[in-house]
């Protein structure tokens, strides 16, 4: 559905040139919500940017719906515009509009007949769930109100694709939730391919099936959600994972464990579904000269799979460790041996 080749951005102003995005490569399937994860400055506006042409790409391909959007001008390119929706962190309303306003703009502008309108908005607005606030004004809207106009006004063009740039950033986390539920049901219930980019793992991990890293322009990392979650190859990306899964132990844990002297690994396991680890640890205390202690755990929901986390002492002779070690692997449970030295 999208497809960006050997994507390249540089700004030119009077203090030097920006090279913003610096060959960039990303495949997003029909029907997929695709995140793109960076810190403050990394490229990602201009990434999103770069999709439908609010911003010009210095170089290289962008294919929407098998249109090359680079190549695309006039109304051309206001045609392939009306096919992909965006929604911004600070909603972009008209305010001296109504509600109900704010979401037939677009369908006036295409001389929609006024009860194919009426009835279009209505639906749209109670899909969203701001039925009852149509005759109101932005102003007396919340934050997460206000998105949801700006999601039915992206909905009423009947789009393919949807780029969401920082839309939820600006809301609570409560809202955040709410408004990613929306995004969800509007992916389900119309097939619409999703790009979003954000700074917030919580986001990627809620709603997206695939998720890129950019840094500096570039992609670093790139797989399905579960598959980075599960095992992070780069150094940031692990960082945003701690943002949301504590892979440290307590300091304090920690101290204890140094202090006592016997021999043991501590080791960091994942399981995926009901891969659970608990049994896998009953099984290797029975078989082997080993003891198992658990020092920390947690699980969390990406998407609609649970990935656990365990960490673990493994207590024994250094070939029983090696022997529980090898079950645990072979139970599919991913096993790694943290150094804290
Ligand atoms: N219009 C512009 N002119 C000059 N530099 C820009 C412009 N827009 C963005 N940049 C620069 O490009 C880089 C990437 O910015 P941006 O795509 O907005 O990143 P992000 O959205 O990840 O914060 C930054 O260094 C930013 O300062
Ligand atoms: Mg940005």
């Amino acid at each position: 559905m999208i497809e960006i080749t050997n994507l390249y951005k540089t700004y030119h102003s009077t203090e030097g040139n920006v090279e913003a995005l610096k060959g960039i490569n990303l495949k997003v399937e029909k029907g997929e919500i695709f995140g793109v994860i960076g810190f403050s400055g990394a490229g990602k506006s201009s990434l999103i940017r770069c999709v439908n042409m609010l911003e010009k790409p210095t170089s290289g391909s962008v294919v929407v719906n098998g249109l090359e959007m680079t190549q695309l001008t006039g109304q051309n390119l206001r045609n392939a515009r009306k096919k992909i929706g965006m929604i911004f962190q600070h909603f972009n309303l008209l305010e001296s509009c109504t509600v109900f306003e704010n979401v037939a703009v677009a369908l006036e502008l295409s001389n929609t007949p006024k009860q194919v309108i009426t009835e279009k908005v209505n639906n749209l607005l109670s899909i969203v769930g701001l039925a009852d606030k149509k005759n109101n004004y932005p102003s007396q809207l919340s934050g997460g109100q206000k998105q949801r106009v700006a999601i039915a006004r992206a909905l009423a063009n009947d789009i393919e694709v949807l780029l969401c740039d920082e839309a939820t950033s600006a809301l609570d986390p409560q809202t955040t939730n709410a408004i990613l539920d929306l995004l969800l049901d509007i992916n389900k219930k119309f097939q619409i391919t999703i790009l979003l980019i954000t700074h917030e793992m919580h986001v990627i991990k809620k709603i997206c099936d695939k998720v890129a890293v950019i840094e500096n322009g570039q992609i670093i990392e790139e797989d399905t959600v579960l598959n980075v979650f599960t095992n992070p190859k780069n150094q940031t990306t692990k960082n945003f994972i701690k943002s949301i899964m504590e892979e440290d132990l307590p300091e304090s844990v920690l101290k204890k464990l140094q202090k006592e002297d016997r021999n043991s690994n501590i080791l960091k396991l994942t399981f995926v579904g009901c891969n659970a680890a608990q049994p896998v640890l009953a099984r290797i205390a029975k078989e082997l000269p080993v003891w198992p202690n658990i020092l920390s755990g947690n699980i969390i929901q990406i998407k609609d799979q649970t990935l656990g986390r365990l960490i673990i002492e493994l207590a024994g002779d250094s070939n029983s460790i090696e022997a529980g070690i090898q079950i645990l692997k072979e139970q599919n449970v991913l096993t790694e041996v943290l150094n804290y030295d």
